[in-house]
């Protein structure tokens, strides 16, 4: 366990089933998990889930957010919008490592139709385990922050 011990989760309908299959995997791994939800199938709209993890990360109420849409696009570009929210799509653990190591990545985004539950269980694991290595990351992510003004 890394010092990131608060997750904030949240998804559109079409990725319930894995938000809540990751939700059970890193609280069994000992994180302090707040998920938003939803947990009813209906259709919504992935831009308010993901604001409103995003809101959540950028508010200090959770160290890191795991977002989940049909393809993890959407909700990660609504999350984007909010400042101080760096949110990568991954769907392969190198990605998920370096988003974290070299982007001081808050939050991850997962395409539920994208990846199945095994390897997005392994995205995850590689997201909360990898430390942000700064230095000259340290800079380029500062310069990502100057764009927000
Ligand atoms: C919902 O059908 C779908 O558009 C959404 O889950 C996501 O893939 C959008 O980026």
């Amino acid at each position: 366990m890394t010092a990131s011990k608060r997750i904030v989760l949240s998804s559109d309908h079409a990725a319930i089933a894995l938000r809540q299959t990751i939700a059970k995997h890193i609280e069994a791994l000992g994180y302090t998990v707040t998920d938003l939800g939803p947990t009813t199938p209906e259709s919504t709209h992935y831009p308010k889930h993901g604001e409103a993890a995003a809101r959540h990360v950028a508010a200090g109420e959770s160290d890191l957010g795991i977002l989940l849409c049909g393809t993890g696009q959407g909700i990660m570009m609504a999350a984007n919008k909010v400042k101080g929210i760096r949110c990568g799509v991954c769907s392969d653990t190198f990605s998920a490592q370096m988003i974290r190591a070299h982007n001081d990545a808050n939050m991850l985004s997962i395409g539920a139709r994208v990846v199945g539950e095994g390897l997005a269980l392994e995205i995850v694991d590689a997201f909360l385990k990898t430390e942000f290595e700064g230095g000259r990351h340290g800079t380029r992510v500062d310069m990502i922050t100057e764009i927000e003004g």
